[in-house]
């Protein structure tokens, strides 16, 4: 089983940095396949705490390749400053190889990601990622390679950044940038991790035929697909499991499983409607010990309880063969807990995930309520030690998605994460 997709079932933030972590140890490669600084991935070690952004997390495992694929957008000062960081926490990121297909962030992305913001109330992180897409699709972005043939660049970018300063300054009244010092510092920025630059989805591809084990580290969720997502209130990319063959260049006759990420309840962050959502102190409660507040922008994330619909559509749209479910420790505490099932819609039953926000914002969530488990269980180790009624949670989670589990996470750290049945 060499090839495993890990995507995040809900609207991110799941723990998919934690999980990529615990699995990179027995993979050989982690890539990232879509997003960029945007993403926001955690992961504990015993003493020290790591928040990725464009790096994948299998990173803090000195012998793995970790890969940033062609359908990654690449900040690339973001990324130097992701680097520089780890450097000085004694990282080693010599096995990092950089997609040469990848897309550019333009400082002009970010701005005009900031701008449209303001109108379209998507509540974006404003790191270029709508932009730099937008561009991608247009034909008129800039990809890792073109920063590497200079004089092709030279031309072809300041004809661009031209168009974007009259667009800039004429439609929005803002400021243009400065075209010469733009490409300066991208010039600049592209000398720094051109060493790092290859033709990614042919590493891949050999590793693949030489056996290697590889891991693709999706970000956001399911639920903020530009295609399959609460659209528009989604990210600009693919982070379902289709997202990973395109956005490494790799057949998906050569993957082999599809793990979904789903935390125990569920958070959004940004706007958009949330079935589940629990303006009470329920769901402080879920943000206060969840720690839900945005890894990237630290936004106070949107709590509310589990929704078995949206579990279903990920289940379906990703062909998810296995279950990790993370932050089941947080509802400890909890007297009972709440799984939503369907939705009622003006009165009608509905089991499917609907096509449009303008009826998710009318569906009004159905529950069981299940028997919590009133004990701390952040330090059980097997499946079987877990108390009944967490047991009765998981394996409804199970029954409702109709995928099975095969992690189970009790807390941030490694060793907190009980393993059910063998990925690599
Ligand atoms: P990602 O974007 O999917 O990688 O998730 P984030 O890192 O943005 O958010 C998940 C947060 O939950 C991080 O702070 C993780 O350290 C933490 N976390 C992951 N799994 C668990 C778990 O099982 N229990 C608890 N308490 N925290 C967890
Ligand atoms: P990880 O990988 C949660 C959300 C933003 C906003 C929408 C569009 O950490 O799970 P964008 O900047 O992508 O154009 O914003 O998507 N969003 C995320 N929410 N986790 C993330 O990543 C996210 N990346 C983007 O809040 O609602
Ligand atoms: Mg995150």
């Amino acid at each position: 089983m060499p090839a495993v997709i890990l995507v995040g079932a809900q609207w991110g933030d799941e723990g998919k940095g934690k999980i990529t972590d615990f699995l990179a140890d027995q993979a050989d490669c982690v890539v990232r396949y879509q997003g960029g600084s945007n993403a926001g991935h955690t992961v504990e070690l015993d003493h020290d705490q790591f928040k990725l952004h464009l790096i994948p997390s299998g990173i803090l495992h000195p012998s793995k390749t970790c890969v940033i694929g062609n359908g990654v957008a690449v900040d690339l000062g973001k990324i130097i400053e992701e680097l520089d960081g780890l450097h000085q926490r004694g990282i080693d990121t010599s096995n990092l190889r950089i997609s040469s297909r990848a897309s550019v962030v333009m400082p002009y992305h970010k701005k005009l990601d900031e701008i449209e913001d303001r109108t379209k109330k998507i509540g974006t992180t404003k790191r270029g990622i709508g932009p730099t897409y937008a561009d991608k699709i247009s034909r008129v972005g800039f990809r890792i390679c073109d920063l590497l043939h200079e004089e092709y660049f030279r031309q072809k970018f300041t004809l661009e950044a031209g168009n974007k300063n009259r667009l800039l300054q004429k439609f929005y009244g803002e400021p243009g940038f400065d075209v010469e010092e733009m490409l300066e510092q991208l010039l600049a920025q592209i000398a720094v991790i051109k060493d790092y630059v290859v033709d990614t989805p042919l590493l891949i591809h050999r590793d693949l035929k030489a056996g290697r084990k590889v891991l693709f580290e999706g970000a956001q969720g399911t639920l903020l697909d530009i295609d399959h997502g609460t659209y528009p209130y989604v990210t600009s990319s693919y982070p379902t499991a289709g997202g990973a063959c395109v956005g490494a260049g790799i057949g998906p006759t050569e993957m082999d499983r599809v793990i979904g990420v789903v935390k125990a309840y569920t958070t959004r962050v940004g706007e958009g409607p949330f079935p589940t959502e629990l303006l009470d102190e329920t769901g402080e409660f879920l943000r206060q010990r969840g720690a839900e507040f945005g890894t990237t922008t630290g936004r106070p994330r949107r709590c509310g309880w589990l929704d078995a619909v949206i579990l279903r559509y990920a289940a379906r749209i990703n062909g998810l063969t296995d279950l990790a479910i993370t932050k089941l420790d947080v509802l400890d505490t909890c007297q009972t807990v709440k799984i939503c099932v369907a939705y009622r819609y003006k009165g009608e039953l509905l089991t499917e995930f609907p096509d449009t926000d303008i009826v998710l914002a009318g569906c009004v969530p159905e529950y069981i309520e299940m028997p919590g488990w009133n004990q701390d269980i952040s330090s059980v180790t097997a499946y079987r030690d877990l108390p009944a009624a967490t047991r009765d949670y998981i394996e409804k989670i199970e029954e409702l998605c109709g995928v099975k589990q095969a992690l189970v996470a009790v807390g941030p750290k490694r060793d907190q994460t009980i393993v059910t049945r063998k990925i690599f």
